[in-house]
Protein backbone atom coordinates (compact mmCIF):
# COMPACT_ATOMS: atom_id res chain seq x y z
CA UNK A 1 0.00 0.00 0.00
CA UNK A 2 1.48 3.46 -0.98
CA UNK A 3 1.93 6.28 1.05
CA UNK A 4 2.52 8.82 -1.13
CA UNK A 5 -0.20 11.77 -0.71
CA UNK A 6 -0.76 14.20 -3.63
CA UNK A 7 -0.72 17.33 -3.01
CA UNK A 8 -2.51 20.29 -5.58
CA UNK A 9 -1.73 24.16 -5.41
CA UNK A 10 1.73 23.11 -4.00
CA UNK A 11 3.56 26.34 -5.00
CA UNK A 12 0.68 27.94 -2.18
CA UNK A 13 1.26 28.97 1.29
CA UNK A 14 -0.70 25.83 2.40
CA UNK A 15 1.10 23.68 -0.84
CA UNK A 16 4.40 24.37 0.11
CA UNK A 17 4.02 23.50 4.05
CA UNK A 18 2.00 20.40 2.99
CA UNK A 19 4.87 19.32 0.71
CA UNK A 20 7.41 20.14 3.35
CA UNK A 21 5.62 17.99 6.41
CA UNK A 22 5.18 15.20 4.03
CA UNK A 23 8.57 15.20 2.87
CA UNK A 24 9.08 12.19 0.10
CA UNK A 25 5.60 11.49 0.70
CA UNK A 26 4.73 14.16 -0.96
CA UNK A 27 3.85 14.12 -5.06
CA UNK A 28 2.97 17.70 -5.80
CA UNK A 29 1.31 19.09 -8.68
CA UNK A 30 1.22 23.12 -8.93
CA UNK A 31 -1.35 25.52 -11.17
CA UNK A 32 0.48 25.18 -14.50
CA UNK A 33 1.04 20.63 -13.76
CA UNK A 34 -3.00 20.48 -12.93
CA UNK A 35 -4.66 23.97 -13.74
CA UNK A 36 -8.70 23.56 -12.19
CA UNK A 37 -9.75 26.23 -15.41
CA UNK A 38 -9.23 23.55 -17.78
CA UNK A 39 -12.07 20.88 -18.17
CA UNK A 40 -9.50 18.44 -18.52
CA UNK A 41 -7.78 19.03 -15.37
CA UNK A 42 -8.69 15.43 -13.94
CA UNK A 43 -6.11 14.18 -16.86
CA UNK A 44 -3.35 15.46 -15.09
CA UNK A 45 -4.59 14.04 -12.00
CA UNK A 46 -5.19 10.58 -13.52
CA UNK A 47 -1.44 11.09 -15.21
CA UNK A 48 0.10 11.65 -11.68
CA UNK A 49 -1.96 8.25 -10.48
CA UNK A 50 -0.67 6.27 -13.43
CA UNK A 51 3.04 7.40 -12.60
CA UNK A 52 3.07 6.97 -8.89
CA UNK A 53 -0.04 6.02 -6.87
CA UNK A 54 -1.16 7.91 -4.03
CA UNK A 55 -3.29 7.05 -0.78
CA UNK A 56 -5.09 10.26 -0.78
CA UNK A 57 -5.71 13.64 -2.17
CA UNK A 58 -4.45 16.89 -0.50
CA UNK A 59 -6.21 20.29 -2.53
CA UNK A 60 -4.30 23.72 -1.14
CA UNK A 61 -5.24 24.74 -4.87
CA UNK A 62 -8.01 27.92 -4.49
CA UNK A 63 -8.65 31.68 -5.76
CA UNK A 64 -7.72 32.94 -3.12
CA UNK A 65 -7.37 37.29 -3.92
CA UNK A 66 -9.97 38.09 -1.29
CA UNK A 67 -10.75 41.71 -2.63
CA UNK A 68 -9.90 40.59 -6.27
CA UNK A 69 -12.40 38.06 -6.06
CA UNK A 70 -15.32 41.04 -5.67
CA UNK A 71 -15.17 41.74 -9.54
CA UNK A 72 -13.98 38.58 -10.72
CA UNK A 73 -16.25 36.80 -13.37
CA UNK A 74 -18.32 34.20 -10.95
CA UNK A 75 -17.19 31.40 -13.53
CA UNK A 76 -13.89 31.86 -12.63
CA UNK A 77 -14.31 31.62 -9.31
CA UNK A 78 -16.68 29.38 -8.94
CA UNK A 79 -15.12 27.06 -11.61
CA UNK A 80 -11.62 26.85 -9.47
CA UNK A 81 -13.12 27.09 -5.83
CA UNK A 82 -16.63 25.01 -6.45
CA UNK A 83 -16.66 22.85 -9.56
CA UNK A 84 -13.09 21.78 -9.89
CA UNK A 85 -13.47 20.87 -6.09
CA UNK A 86 -16.31 19.09 -6.67
CA UNK A 87 -15.51 16.89 -9.77
CA UNK A 88 -11.79 16.56 -7.59
CA UNK A 89 -14.34 14.59 -4.65
CA UNK A 90 -16.51 12.89 -7.76
CA UNK A 91 -12.75 11.59 -8.94
CA UNK A 92 -12.36 10.34 -5.16
CA UNK A 93 -15.16 8.38 -4.92
CA UNK A 94 -14.77 6.89 -7.94
CA UNK A 95 -11.30 5.69 -7.24
CA UNK A 96 -11.63 4.85 -3.50
CA UNK A 97 -9.35 7.56 -2.20
CA UNK A 98 -9.88 10.29 0.51
CA UNK A 99 -9.67 13.91 -0.31
CA UNK A 100 -8.99 16.84 1.68
CA UNK A 101 -10.14 20.08 1.33
CA UNK A 102 -9.72 23.10 2.88
CA UNK A 103 -12.61 26.21 3.54
CA UNK A 104 -12.45 29.11 5.29
CA UNK A 105 -14.06 31.29 8.35
CA UNK A 106 -15.17 33.52 5.46
CA UNK A 107 -18.47 31.05 4.47
CA UNK A 108 -20.12 33.09 8.41
CA UNK A 109 -21.15 35.96 8.50
CA UNK A 110 -19.68 37.26 11.58
CA UNK A 111 -22.03 38.37 13.99
CA UNK A 112 -21.87 37.60 17.69
CA UNK A 113 -18.63 36.26 19.56
CA UNK A 114 -19.18 32.84 20.23
CA UNK A 115 -16.81 30.49 17.99
CA UNK A 116 -18.15 29.17 15.27
CA UNK A 117 -19.50 25.57 15.12
CA UNK A 118 -19.23 23.34 11.86
CA UNK A 119 -23.24 22.90 11.97
CA UNK A 120 -23.83 27.00 12.16
CA UNK A 121 -25.81 28.02 9.84
CA UNK A 122 -23.18 29.81 7.18
CA UNK A 123 -23.88 33.49 5.32
CA UNK A 124 -20.83 34.51 3.36
CA UNK A 125 -20.32 38.50 3.27
CA UNK A 126 -17.94 38.32 -0.05
CA UNK A 127 -18.21 36.35 -3.14
CA UNK A 128 -14.71 34.55 -2.32
CA UNK A 129 -16.90 32.87 1.20
CA UNK A 130 -19.55 32.08 -0.91
CA UNK A 131 -17.20 30.40 -3.95
CA UNK A 132 -15.81 28.52 -1.40
CA UNK A 133 -19.12 27.46 0.77
CA UNK A 134 -20.30 26.74 -2.85
CA UNK A 135 -17.13 23.92 -2.47
CA UNK A 136 -18.13 22.89 0.24
CA UNK A 137 -21.60 21.27 -0.68
CA UNK A 138 -20.02 20.43 -4.16
CA UNK A 139 -17.48 17.81 -2.03
CA UNK A 140 -20.14 17.04 1.18
CA UNK A 141 -22.74 16.05 -2.37
CA UNK A 142 -20.39 13.36 -3.51
CA UNK A 143 -20.14 9.97 -1.45
CA UNK A 144 -15.92 10.36 -1.58
CA UNK A 145 -14.16 9.98 1.51
CA UNK A 146 -13.84 13.75 2.17
CA UNK A 147 -12.48 16.17 5.17
CA UNK A 148 -13.03 19.94 4.56
CA UNK A 149 -10.75 21.60 6.88
CA UNK A 150 -12.04 25.56 7.69
CA UNK A 151 -9.74 27.08 8.66
CA UNK A 152 -8.92 30.94 9.39
CA UNK A 153 -5.90 33.39 8.65
CA UNK A 154 -3.30 31.68 7.18
CA UNK A 155 0.14 33.23 6.85
CA UNK A 156 3.77 31.76 6.45
CA UNK A 157 7.25 33.43 6.09
CA UNK A 158 6.98 33.60 2.09
CA UNK A 159 4.50 33.91 -0.40
CA UNK A 160 1.27 37.29 0.11
CA UNK A 161 0.15 37.38 3.43
CA UNK A 162 -0.74 39.23 6.75
CA UNK A 163 2.77 38.24 8.04
CA UNK A 164 4.76 39.08 4.82
CA UNK A 165 3.21 42.25 4.12
CA UNK A 166 3.16 43.87 7.43
CA UNK A 167 7.11 42.81 8.41
CA UNK A 168 7.62 44.69 4.89
CA UNK A 169 5.81 47.67 5.62
CA UNK A 170 7.03 47.89 9.27
CA UNK A 171 11.05 47.94 7.81
CA UNK A 172 9.57 50.58 5.26
CA UNK A 173 7.08 53.25 7.59
CA UNK A 174 7.17 54.49 11.42
CA UNK A 175 3.68 54.24 11.93
CA UNK A 176 0.84 51.39 10.83
CA UNK A 177 -2.87 51.24 11.01
CA UNK A 178 -4.77 48.00 11.82
CA UNK A 179 -7.72 46.82 12.03
CA UNK A 180 -9.07 45.95 15.42
CA UNK A 181 -12.38 44.99 15.43
CA UNK A 182 -11.86 41.25 13.30
CA UNK A 183 -11.17 38.64 15.90
CA UNK A 184 -9.96 35.76 14.84
CA UNK A 185 -6.93 32.95 15.02
CA UNK A 186 -3.87 33.45 12.88
CA UNK A 187 -2.75 30.27 11.59
CA UNK A 188 0.65 28.99 11.33
CA UNK A 189 0.52 26.87 7.56
CA UNK A 190 3.19 24.65 9.11
CA UNK A 191 0.67 23.94 12.25
CA UNK A 192 -1.62 23.92 9.52
CA UNK A 193 -0.10 21.26 7.31
CA UNK A 194 1.02 19.23 10.19
CA UNK A 195 -2.35 19.68 11.28
CA UNK A 196 -4.19 18.33 8.40
CA UNK A 197 -1.90 15.26 8.14
CA UNK A 198 -2.49 14.11 11.31
CA UNK A 199 -5.74 14.23 10.39
CA UNK A 200 -5.87 13.05 7.65
CA UNK A 201 -3.81 9.75 8.94
CA UNK A 202 -6.20 9.31 11.86
CA UNK A 203 -9.11 9.19 9.51
CA UNK A 204 -7.92 6.88 7.26
CA UNK A 205 -6.86 5.08 10.59
CA UNK A 206 -10.57 4.29 11.33
CA UNK A 207 -12.92 1.34 10.25
CA UNK A 208 -15.57 3.97 9.09
CA UNK A 209 -13.86 6.79 7.31
CA UNK A 210 -15.49 9.65 9.20
CA UNK A 211 -16.13 12.36 6.43
CA UNK A 212 -17.38 16.06 7.01
CA UNK A 213 -16.34 19.39 7.64
CA UNK A 214 -13.98 20.14 10.45
CA UNK A 215 -12.68 23.60 12.13
CA UNK A 216 -8.94 23.86 12.18
CA UNK A 217 -7.03 27.00 13.00
CA UNK A 218 -4.32 27.54 15.81
CA UNK A 219 -6.06 28.17 19.32
CA UNK A 220 -6.45 31.23 21.28
CA UNK A 221 -8.14 34.53 19.58
CA UNK A 222 -6.60 38.35 18.60
CA UNK A 223 -7.58 41.29 16.38
CA UNK A 224 -5.68 41.55 13.12
CA UNK A 225 -4.16 44.85 15.19
CA UNK A 226 -2.83 42.17 17.88
CA UNK A 227 -1.23 39.64 15.73
CA UNK A 228 0.66 43.31 13.98
CA UNK A 229 1.90 43.79 17.52
CA UNK A 230 2.99 40.28 17.71
CA UNK A 231 4.53 40.38 14.80
CA UNK A 232 6.45 43.78 15.73
CA UNK A 233 7.35 43.03 18.90
CA UNK A 234 9.38 39.54 17.26
CA UNK A 235 11.03 42.24 14.75
CA UNK A 236 14.55 43.54 14.76
CA UNK A 237 14.69 44.97 11.60
CA UNK A 238 11.68 47.19 11.84
CA UNK A 239 11.58 51.20 11.59
CA UNK A 240 7.67 51.39 12.64
CA UNK A 241 7.43 52.84 16.53
CA UNK A 242 3.63 52.97 16.79
CA UNK A 243 0.45 50.65 15.65
CA UNK A 244 -2.69 52.11 15.67
CA UNK A 245 -6.03 50.43 16.26
CA UNK A 246 -8.56 51.29 13.12
CA UNK A 247 -12.31 49.94 12.78
CA UNK A 248 -12.91 47.69 9.62
CA UNK A 249 -15.34 50.22 8.87
CA UNK A 250 -12.80 53.17 8.24
CA UNK A 251 -10.07 51.21 6.70
CA UNK A 252 -10.00 51.30 2.85
CA UNK A 253 -10.85 48.63 1.25
CA UNK A 254 -14.47 47.10 -0.96
CA UNK A 255 -14.78 44.07 0.79
CA UNK A 256 -16.49 42.85 3.93
CA UNK A 257 -15.29 40.60 6.04
CA UNK A 258 -16.61 39.02 9.07
CA UNK A 259 -15.77 40.68 12.43
CA UNK A 260 -15.91 37.67 14.42
CA UNK A 261 -14.07 34.63 12.62
CA UNK A 262 -13.36 32.71 15.97
CA UNK A 263 -13.52 29.07 15.01
CA UNK A 264 -14.79 26.44 17.53
CA UNK A 265 -12.17 23.29 16.95
CA UNK A 266 -13.20 21.07 19.67
CA UNK A 267 -15.08 18.36 16.76
CA UNK A 268 -11.66 17.94 14.73
CA UNK A 269 -10.32 17.68 18.72
CA UNK A 270 -12.51 15.02 19.21
CA UNK A 271 -13.08 13.17 16.18
CA UNK A 272 -9.61 13.36 14.45
CA UNK A 273 -7.25 14.05 17.84
CA UNK A 274 -5.83 16.82 16.38
CA UNK A 275 -5.24 20.26 18.63
CA UNK A 276 -4.04 22.80 16.62
CA UNK A 277 -0.73 25.15 19.11
CA UNK A 278 -1.86 28.16 20.20
CA UNK A 279 -1.31 31.46 17.52
CA UNK A 280 1.50 33.01 19.59
CA UNK A 281 3.54 29.40 19.06
CA UNK A 282 2.50 29.60 15.57
CA UNK A 283 3.84 33.40 15.22
CA UNK A 284 7.17 32.05 17.04
CA UNK A 285 7.47 28.75 15.06
CA UNK A 286 7.07 31.10 11.80
CA UNK A 287 10.26 33.22 13.06
CA UNK A 288 12.21 29.82 13.25
CA UNK A 289 11.47 28.81 10.10
CA UNK A 290 12.17 32.79 8.55
CA UNK A 291 15.63 32.71 10.57
CA UNK A 292 16.24 28.81 8.30
CA UNK A 293 15.72 30.94 5.07
N1 LIG B 1 -4.75 32.25 3.25
C1 LIG B 1 -5.75 32.28 4.14
O1 LIG B 1 -5.83 33.18 4.98
C2 LIG B 1 -6.80 31.21 4.15
C3 LIG B 1 -7.81 31.26 5.13
C4 LIG B 1 -8.78 30.28 5.13
C5 LIG B 1 -8.77 29.27 4.18
N2 LIG B 1 -7.79 29.25 3.24
C6 LIG B 1 -7.80 28.17 2.24
O2 LIG B 1 -6.61 27.43 2.37
C7 LIG B 1 -6.26 26.87 1.09
C8 LIG B 1 -4.81 27.21 0.76
O3 LIG B 1 -4.69 28.61 0.60
P1 LIG B 1 -3.28 29.36 0.67
O4 LIG B 1 -3.34 30.27 1.83
O5 LIG B 1 -2.16 28.40 0.58
O6 LIG B 1 -3.39 30.26 -0.65
P2 LIG B 1 -2.31 30.56 -1.79
O7 LIG B 1 -0.98 30.77 -1.20
O8 LIG B 1 -2.91 31.65 -2.61
O9 LIG B 1 -2.28 29.22 -2.63
C9 LIG B 1 -3.29 28.86 -3.51
C10 LIG B 1 -2.70 27.95 -4.55
O10 LIG B 1 -3.75 27.64 -5.47
C11 LIG B 1 -3.22 27.73 -6.76
N3 LIG B 1 -4.25 28.01 -7.74
C12 LIG B 1 -4.83 29.21 -8.04
N4 LIG B 1 -5.65 29.06 -9.09
C13 LIG B 1 -5.58 27.76 -9.45
C14 LIG B 1 -6.16 27.01 -10.49
N5 LIG B 1 -6.97 27.59 -11.41
N6 LIG B 1 -5.88 25.70 -10.59
C15 LIG B 1 -5.03 25.10 -9.71
N7 LIG B 1 -4.43 25.76 -8.71
C16 LIG B 1 -4.70 27.09 -8.59
C17 LIG B 1 -2.21 28.86 -6.70
O11 LIG B 1 -1.32 28.74 -7.81
P3 LIG B 1 -0.21 29.85 -8.10
O12 LIG B 1 0.89 29.55 -7.11
O13 LIG B 1 0.20 29.58 -9.51
O14 LIG B 1 -0.87 31.17 -7.91
C18 LIG B 1 -1.56 28.58 -5.35
O15 LIG B 1 -0.51 27.67 -5.49
C19 LIG B 1 -7.29 27.43 0.10
O16 LIG B 1 -8.31 26.50 -0.07
C20 LIG B 1 -7.84 28.66 0.81
O17 LIG B 1 -9.14 28.98 0.37
C21 LIG B 1 -6.80 30.18 3.20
Amino acid sequence: MTDTILVLGKDGILGQALCAQLGPRAQGLSRTECDFMAVSFLDSIDQAFMKKPFAAIINAGAYTRVDDAENEDSGTLLRVNAVAPGELAHWCERHGIPLVHFSTDYVFDGHGSSPWKEDDTPAPLNAYGMSKLVGERAITATKSAHLIFRTSWVYADHGRNFFTTMRALMREKESLSVVDDQIGAPTFAGHLAAGAVAALEAAMGQAAFPSGIYHLCSGGETSWYGFAKAILARETEAVCREILPVAAKDYPGKTTRPQNSRLDCGKARLALHVAMPSWEDGLDACYGAASLR
